[in-house]
């Protein structure tokens, strides 16, 4: 067993692939344990910090479900309107504050590099909820858990991962991911919102196979999952630009019926137009399954870092 207790979660390229598995292997465990009663007693007595700067539905509802489905306790906040942010007060200070609370802190924060700032100021381990555009690791897990469990491994796959690849956190800490297994990775996005460079060129170098496009039919083609996000209006600072990208990628039940009805379809949710209501239903449509996903993903990882398991 890999020795996580104390580590922070920061970043998908922090992970080989044996710790990658373990983490898999943990979540699998926690599913397994769920099945047979609803609460474990894990992590009874201790109390995880859920610090989010950010909106968030599933990142944080899932994170403290985690908790409590484990025994714990959870304290934070949900929004900064009511928080000590709100009187200036720095997110060093805020983290070393928390640290005296909390036995475990997750974070999500609109700057990149957020989360590292409070690992380095907080004792207990911080877990990176999403930092701004940067990465979102704990998300990049459960969606590998998920093509896993939904195709039955994870080598030899064609993964297309679609929509705003610039400032997608989720499809940044994926592919950190995705480079230990034997994968294909072809990109969709339109020019303005393409992966950054340096990620393709470092991929490229470690020998993982990237396609990038512009063309999501013809990406769907040869698709075993398709990946599907948002177009970030957040993070776009021209509202004319949003107006012009907000409907460059919809998934219809028609092309996935048409060009590829095997293919399994990712998203990690929120989503807004990109995937019509009418794909929920075909049995390829994981992204609710995905969610579920998560909380064993969420489990697992406050367990380990915690040297609980
Ligand atoms: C994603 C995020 O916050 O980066 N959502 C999530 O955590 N499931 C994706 C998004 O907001 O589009």
């Amino acid at each position: 067993m890999h020795d996580f207790k104390g580590k922070d979660i920061l970043d998908g390229a922090q992970f080989t692939r044996n710790e990658i598995e373990t983490i898999m292997d943990a979540a699998e465990d926690m599913r397994l344990r769920l099945e047979e009663s609803r609460v474990l007693d894990l992590m009874k007595e201790y109390i995880l910090a859920t610090l989010f700067f950010e909106p968030s539905t599933r990142t944080r509802l899932s994170f403290e479900t985690a908790m409590h489905r484990l025994g714990g306790e959870v304290v934070g906040f949900a929004s900064t309107g009511t928080t000590s942010s709100a009187k200036g007060e720095s997110l060093a200070d805020t983290i070393r504050t928390i640290d005296q609370y909390a036995d475990v802190i997750v974070i999500r924060h609109p700057e990149i590099g957020s989360a590292k700032v409070a690992a380095e100021v907080a004792i207990s381990p911080v877990i990176n909820g999403g930092d701004g555009a940067g990465q979102h690791p704990t998300q990049a897990l459960l969606d590998l858990f998920t093509i896993r469990s939904e195709r039955g491994h994870f080598d030899d796959i064609t993964i297309v991962l679609c929509g705003d690849l610039k400032y997608g956190r989720t499809v940044h800490a994926g592919v950190e991911l995705y480079k230990h297994y034997d994968c294909s990775l072809i990109l969709v996005a339109p020019d303005q919102l393409s992966m950054p460079h340096e990620i393709t060129a470092r991929l490229r170098e470690g020998g993982v196979k990237v396609e990038e496009t512009t063309d999501l039919e013809s990406a769907l083609k040869k698709a075993d999952v398709l990946y599907m996000t948002r177009i970030q209006k957040e993070r776009l600072e021209d509202p004319a630009e949003y107006e012009r990208l907000k409907s460059r990628y919809i998934l219809t039940r028609e092309m996935v019926e048409q060009i590829r009805p095997e293919v399994t379809i990712l998203h990690p949710l929120p989503r807004v137009n990109e995937i019509t209501t009418d794909v929920d239903s075909l049995p390829g449509a994981a992204y609710f399954r995905q969610v579920k996903n998560g909380i064993y993903i969420r489990m697992a990882l406050i367990a380990l870092v915690t040297g609980r398991i």
